[in-house]
């Protein structure tokens, strides 16, 4: 039988990162390419301690049972306070929806408000998770350029007025792929923008809380004074991604939006999920926990760093994270990654292709490097092999 797809799927293949899973699972291979957690970083005994503990409760069966699809409402009170960490003050109950992680929260905020052919503005590159997912709403992508301070404000309102833009994407702390942040003036003006032209802005943060240097930056959602901004911040990178919880806050009809959206997606988060994440904050154990990690990733990326200036060329350049899971790096335009990439296999080690961050497909020549998931003698390995393979391939 011959299988006619949907229009809005037609386009659509597995993402490089989630194809890049199944090398994770070849221990051969030192992998700079997901966006996985420190596996020491994951909080095993304290989550087999709630487990117990919600197993064990009275309440147990209303677990079992279905929930409300916004969430159990003394997790949503509980996230009204957290989210007072990245700056955001008066949340309330219809501002806040529990989602099943970050993913989610893009998801269901895409639903909410791309019509086919709606022109969503997205820092060059992006999370490339996004551009998929945004692919399939029919929305088009257009890329913004960007500079050490954050998005360039002179191109984003040229970009707003020439397109018409209905949405702004962007991960302003420590972003996906780059590393990069936004200062704190740069949020403003954003906010300010978009709110003129009545652009409906999703800001991503699953990173903002990993970061191992430098000054903390309030979320863009503080500076929001009319309600277009759409804060999505995830537990996935700080707890467990399996877990798969995150929240969404925004002005009272969105979040209203998106939980309608969320019935038809999967009625709610697992309530099991949810208590665990819940319990995790209400006992307390999230800032001991992000203390060691961080300090875990900071060595990581020391390591990485050091490497780099090691064994990579020199005509290779870099960013330099105070925080979040990963480095971006540029090597003259004659290097192709996606064609080097089997030799890099090859050579059992892994990385993520620039030109799948980029709206227009372009930037061959970028490299995503993640430093979490291997550890630092893998990292050093890991990078003289790419420094040895990239040398070669520059003097060719
Ligand atoms: C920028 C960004 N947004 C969203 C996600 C999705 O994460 P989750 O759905 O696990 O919260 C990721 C995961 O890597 C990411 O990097």
């Amino acid at each position: 039988m011959e299988l006619i797809f949907s229009e809005r799927m037609k386009n659509m293949n597995g993402t490089a990162t989630r194809e890049i899973f199944k090398l994770l699972s070849n221990p051969e291979i030192i992998s700079f390419a997901g966006g996985n957690p420190a596996i020491e970083c994951l909080p095993t005994e304290r989550v087999k301690l709630i487990a117990n503990d919600i197993c064990a409760s009275p309440d147990f069966p209303r677990v079992l049972q279905y929930g409300l699809t916004a969430g159990f409402p003394e997790f949503r009170q509980e996230l009204c306070k957290y989210v007072e960490t990245a700056g955001i003050y008066g949340a309330e109950m219809q501002n806040v929806l529990v989602i099943s992680g970050g993913q989610q929260g893009i998801d269901l905020a895409l639903k909410a408000f791309i019509n086919p052919g709606d022109v969503i503005l997205v820092e060059d590159p992006t999370y490339l998770a996004f551009l998929q997912l945004a692919n399939s709403y029919e929305g088009v992508c257009k890329g913004v350029k960007a500079n050490d301070d954050g998005l360039d404000l002179n191109d984003l309102e040229e970009k707003i007025k020439k397109y018409n833009a209905k949405m702004l994407y962007c991960v302003p702390t420590f972003s996906n792929p780059t590393g990069k942040t936004y200062s704190v003036e740069n949020r403003k003006a954003i906010a300010e923008l978009t709110a003129k032209y009545g652009v409906i802005v999703i800001e991503d943060d699953p990173y903002s809380k990993l970061r191992f240097k430098g000054e903390y930056v309030p979320a863009m959602k503080s500076f929001d004074k009319t309600g277009n901004v759409i804060f999505i911040s995830s537990f996935s990178k700080i707890i467990s991604p399996g877990n798969r919880t995150g929240v969404a806050v925004g002005a009272p009809e969105i979040i209203r939006k998106m939980e309608i959206g969320k019935q038809g997606t999967d009625l709610h988060t697992p309530n099991f999920s949810q208590m665990i994440t819940y319990e995790y904050l209400k006992r307390g154990y999230l800032a001991p926990d992000l203390e060691k990690s961080v300090k875990i990733y900071g060595d990581k990326k020391a390591a990485m760093s050091k490497a780099i200036a090691k064994y990579m060329p020199e005509e290779f350049e870099c960013t330099d994270p105070d925080g979040g899971l990963f480095i971006w790096g540029r090597f003259p335009e004659k290097i192709d990654v996606v064609k080097v990439f089997p030799e890099a296999i090859a050579r059992k080690v892994a990385y993520i292709q620039g030109c799948v961050f980029f709206a227009d497909g372009s930037g061959n020549n970028y490299i995503r490097l993640n430093y979490s998931y291997a550890n630092t003698d893998m990292i050093e390995e890991g990078i003289k092999r790419l420094g040895d393979l990239f040398k070669e391939k520059l003097a060719e």
